[in-house]
């Protein structure tokens, strides 16, 4: 990566990879865009920061050349739950986004990096050690988008020779920017609340464990699989990776941890409820790990405190 342009950039990766790329590559080789700008989102304030609907494919070819970027990291897309009520409106932006992204990549021989995610998989999927190649027939029109979105960066890699490579992110916790719209938003908020109120109403069942990754390792994931040495890489696109993983209770625990007073109660979304039983309880990450030396700093309580801090400091 040398330059890189960044879509989906005010968004809750986007927001802190900006800042991450930045310090490694240089402010000037770092474009960031979005569909819009967010009042108080510094990366709008980012010398190169453009607008781009990544649906408008000659505004998008059209900024990728005129910064003569050699990087595309596609970020933008709607989220699980958002899907889910719109479907129709997911399908334009995570498929025809990306193949948008795809076709600037190809046409300009840009490296690619697109997230796919935990949604990826569906109910008939092994939960508890969830392999690297397993059934995927996910329920969920973002798993959909997700699916078919792991398939065409392998088709463009295998039959355009287009440098792309993805992860499947579980759950993102971070502190800076919130998440828009997921089903794994319940362990964000948990504490934002905790800081606020002291007390938490989840909206994710009791027992319903997922994979969740603290944010500064997921910028580091995706930069360390951009760097890495292709000849090493089986798979390209889709590596499974995660911090921890946990249900409610458990990171309710964690929180108690460092405040005793802490309470949550539950008032549980059936849609959430769904989406979340069908997802992988724990996924295995070790062709990540072997193939280019993913790990993760942080695990539950070590993220605690940190969230906990930052959020206390921020008040
Ligand atoms: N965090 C995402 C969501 O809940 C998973 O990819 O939609």
């Amino acid at each position: 990566m040398k330059k890189i342009l960044i879509t989906g950039a005010l968004g809750q990766i986007g927001s802190e990879l900006v800042v991450k790329l930045n310090e490694i590559y240089g402010k000037e080789n770092v474009v960031p865009t979005d569909i819009r700008v967010v009042e108080g989102n510094e990366v709008c304030n980012h010398p190169n920061f453009a607008i781009l609907d990544v649906l408008d494919m000659d505004a998008f070819m059209a900024v990728a050349k005129k910064h003569e970027v050699d990087t595309l990291i596609h970020m933008a897309a709607l989220l699980s739950a958002v899907a889910e009520e719109k479907p129709l409106v997911a399908w334009d932006i995570n498929m025809q986004g990306l193949i948008n992204g795809l076709e600037v990549a190809r046409a300009l021989e840009l490296q690619f990096f697109t997230p796919s995610s935990i949604g990826a998989f569906g109910p008939d999927t092994p939960k508890v050690g969830t392999p690297q190649d397993t059934i995927q027939r996910p329920t969920t029109m973002y798993g959909i988008t997700k699916v078919a979105g792991e398939l065409l960066c392998d088709y463009y890699h295998t039959r355009f020779g287009v440098d792309t490579r993805g992860v499947r992110f579980p759950g993102l916790i971070s502190y800076v920017t919130p998440p828009g719209g997921g089903t794994t938003d319940y362990a964000v908020q948990i504490y934002y609340d905790a800081i606020k109120y002291g007390k938490y109403v989840c909206n994710i069942p009791q027992g319903v464990k997922m994979d969740m990754m603290y944010m500064p390792d997921a910028i580091q994931a995706i930069i360390d699989l951009m760097e890495a040495d292709a000849s090493k890489l089986v798979h390209r696109n889709a590596f499974n990776i995660s911090g921890m993983s946990f249900e409610p209770e458990e990171i309710a625990a964690s929180i108690r941890k460092v405040m005793p007073e802490f309470e949550m109660t539950y008032d549980v979304n059936p849609t959430l409820e769904r989406i979340a039983k069908s997802w992988p309880d724990e996924m295995d990450i070790s062709a990540a790990k072997e193939e280019w030396n993913f790990k993760a700093e942080y695990d539950l309580d070590k993220m605690t405190v940190d969230m906990l801090e930052k959020l206390e400091a921020k008040k």
